[in-house]
């Protein structure tokens, strides 16, 4: 791939859980342009094998490459989880050694620790996620005395994308969910909503977690790390243009995406579509 220039910051998700990081990545950084692709016509990854979440994965990432982008960010927690250490190790020093790629697993675990006040801590995120091990092995990096008990909740993230965020179907699951992370470790004080999707059903988790246990997203936390990384990485700082301008792009009907995304950015918003399968041939 051509060395690249200056460019706007990728953003990934399986679908439209990314918005909801790219909303606070936007208020952190107002001046910077981004491209967000959300992988729409394959969501959900949750479900989905570590060989599927890193092709797609890698597949979006070429995509954003391909849009000049000099960083792109995995913005859901199953990629980062599933596909990160691939492709920063495996694929970029041919596909792209100027180039970099970020998760939010990382920036969140270095952070979790701080969440809890008494060393108890919940993690709810996607089957992928969870299988992983992932964030009790990062948190444990960061925070060897917490005790970290996760729960996968597999029919969240299928109830969001259907834009149902309320209503007694969900609240069911949303709870017996819940139930079985608290019955995992009944003294937990803080749950980091370990995936993108969550922060939509934010009210109902709150209503269903116990009194005093607080319910964590991960937007603030990702959006400070990158302000951060930009900070000691100048040449990468100087790579990332300015402009203010956000360009949508799915995987799915633009137009179909457009009404709900608006929901998760919290704005309106116009994509366009984009075909990843045809770029799957050159793997
Ligand atoms: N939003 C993604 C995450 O943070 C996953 C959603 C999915 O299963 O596709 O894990």
């Amino acid at each position: 791939m051509e060395p690249c220039g200056r460019g706007p910051v990728g953003v990934f998700d399986s679908g439209y859980g990314g918005l909801t990081i790219l909303r606070e990545l936007r208020r952190a950084l107002p001046d910077r342009d981004f491209v967000y692709l959300g992988d729409n016509a394959r969501s959900p990854y949750g479900p989905r094998s570590f060989e599927t979440v890193r092709r797609y994965s890698r597949q979006a990432v070429e995509w954003l490459f391909g849009r000049g982008c000099p960083l792109v960010v995995l913005a859901c927690n199953t990629a980062s989880a599933r596909a990160l250490r691939t492709i920063q190790q495996r694929d970029l020093p041919g596909l792209a050694p100027d180039r970099r790629v970020l998760g939010i697993l990382r920036p969140t675990s270095e952070e979790a620790g701080n969440l809890t006040k008494n060393g108890h801590l919940g993690i709810l995120g996607t089957e992928g996620t969870v299988r992983s091990g992932s964030y009790p092995v990062e948190i444990a990096r960061f925070f060897p005395d917490v005790k970290v008990s996760q729960q996968a909740c597999p029919l969240w993230v299928p109830f969001v994308e259907n834009g149902e965020t309320s209503g007694e179907a969900v609240e069911w699951f949303v709870r017996r969910d819940i139930g079985r992370l608290m019955a995992q470790d009944p003294e937990i004080d803080a749950v980091v909503l370990g995936c993108t999707h969550y922060p939509l059903l934010l009210p109902l988790i709150e209503k269903c977690l116990p009194e005093g246990v607080r319910a964590v997203p991960q937007g603030e936390l990702v959006a400070a790390k990158l302000v951060d990384y930009l900070k000691r990485h100048p040449e990468m700082d100087e790579r990332v243009s300015s402009g203010g301008e956000i360009a949508f792009f799915t995987t799915e009907q633009p137009d179909f995406f457009d009404r709900r995304a608006a929901f998760f950015f919290g704005e309106p918003l116009s994509s366009a579509h984009v075909e990843l399968e045809k770029q799957s041939g050159r793997e």
